[in-house]
């Protein structure tokens, strides 16, 4: 059934504010009530998405409310530390974007989270382990290579399809609220859930401008049948993909764009030269090995790419690039190599130290221009 984006998260969210602490049978009858049956494995997915920021573990498959959405900025972040033009803090994002001065932000350039699950405690041990399973997939060796794991977004259900829509609608909405008018807000994606971002996002009220196609080979699909490679051998199950979607949104413009650029420094992508746009379409590669040293993120983006978008994001130059998913922290070194301000948030203790020892190593990279096309 198709329900209004945030209806399952506003219903708990109706319920538990009544109740002290529930168990997920009790919220799942309460939810039955109020607007028809839902799943145990969304209803499972909703609480497990949204806690920490919005529900508390009370006891084990209990829940409650948490308090405190009023948070000074300063209660939102565990720690914060200043690299350079860089400020790097420990939080969760939705907490903190919620505390942050509205209307504060020039740009955010970001790689959210898609499985939802691959960044929780338990799916992190099991990369950590480099087990695989679950939502990561080990991709076999080539030539003696090690491929990093991968995580499997065809494993996603419809409660967990549907937890996605309602995770990016309201980041959506906090993303509106604090970036100002004519702000560009860049999203990482693939091209499985492209849709579903780009959908929540702008039903959140951001305009949606666009995707930016990272041109590069990753290791997924163009396999032959699993288990039936020999009787098929002219089969891949899927595309081999050859590119990642970067979806396009703005916060709506005040005016005309020059009456933006003028009051809010934005409205616009700075041009790469007086002859040439910036363009979608953007040449790359996968991650040197060089950068993984530096940053062993499992999703690190490359330096190359992101100093020639975050550059772009502001037409003048002017403003705060945000990262609220900033990982090892690859969109703030890309500011820093620029000379832009920048504020990564960060919510895993160990990724922030990561992010911390790499920044200013990532942003000394000299890095070899190639032509983006
Ligand atoms: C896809 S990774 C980004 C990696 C980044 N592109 C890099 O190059 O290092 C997403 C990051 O968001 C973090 N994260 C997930 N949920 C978060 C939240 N609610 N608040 C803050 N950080 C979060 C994860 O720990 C993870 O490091």
């Amino acid at each position: 059934m198709r329900r209004a984006p945030g209806i399952v998260r506003d219903s708990i969210i109706g319920y538990l504010s009544a109740a002290e602490s529930a168990s997920l049978a009790e919220i799942q009858e309460a939810l039955s009530l109020r607007i028809g049956g839902v799943p145990t494995s969304s209803v499972r997915s909703y609480l497990n998405l949204n806690t920490p920021h919005l529900f508390e573990r009370t006891a084990r498959g209990h829940y409650r409310l948490k308090n405190g959405c009023d948070q000074s900025p300063n209660e939102a972040a565990e720690q914060s530390f200043k690299i350079d033009r860089a400020t790097l803090l420990q939080a969760e994002c939705f907490e903190w974007l919620r505390s942050c001065e509205p209307r504060s932000v020039q740009a955010v350039v970001t790689d959210p989270p898609y499985g939802l699950v691959e960044y929780t405690d338990g799916e992190q041990a099991k990369l950590r382990e480099a087990r695989g399973g679950g939502i990561w997939r080990v991709p076999p060796s080539y030539d003696g290579h090690k491929r990093s794991p991968l995580p499997r977004f065809t494993v996603l259900n419809d409660g967990e399809r549907a937890a996605l829509q309602d995770f990016f609608f309201e980041f959506g909405k906090l993303v509106l609220r604090v970036t100002v008018p004519g702000a560009n807000v860049i999203v990482a994606s693939n091209p499985l859930l492209v849709h579903l971002v780009a959908n929540a996002m702008s039903q959140a009220g951001l305009e949606l401008r666009g995707n930016i196609v990272r041109l590069v080979m990753t290791m997924r699909g163009g396999d032959r049948p699993k288990n039936a490679h020999n009787e098929f051998p002219n089969v891949s199950v899927m595309p081999r993909s050859m590119f990642e979607p970067w979806v396009i949104l703005r916060h709506p413009l005040e005016g005309r764009v020059q009456d933006n650029l003028r009051r809010w420094k934005t409205g616009g992508f700075q041009r790469i030269s007086d002859t040439k746009p910036f363009g979608d379409v953007i040449k790359s590669s996968p991650t040197s090995p060089r950068e993984r040293k530096i940053a062993p993120h499992p999703s690190l983006k490359p330096q190359l790419f992101l100093r020639h978008l975050v550059r772009s994001v502001l037409p003048l130059g002017e403003g705060v690039v945000l990262d609220p998913f900033a990982g090892s922290g690859s969109t703030l070194a890309a500011a820093n190599a620029i000379g832009y301000a920048s504020i990564g948030i960060e919510k895993d203790a160990s990724f922030v130290k990561m992010a911390r020892k790499a920044i200013p190593q990532l942003a000394a990279l000299s890095i070899q221009h190639v032509d983006p096309i």
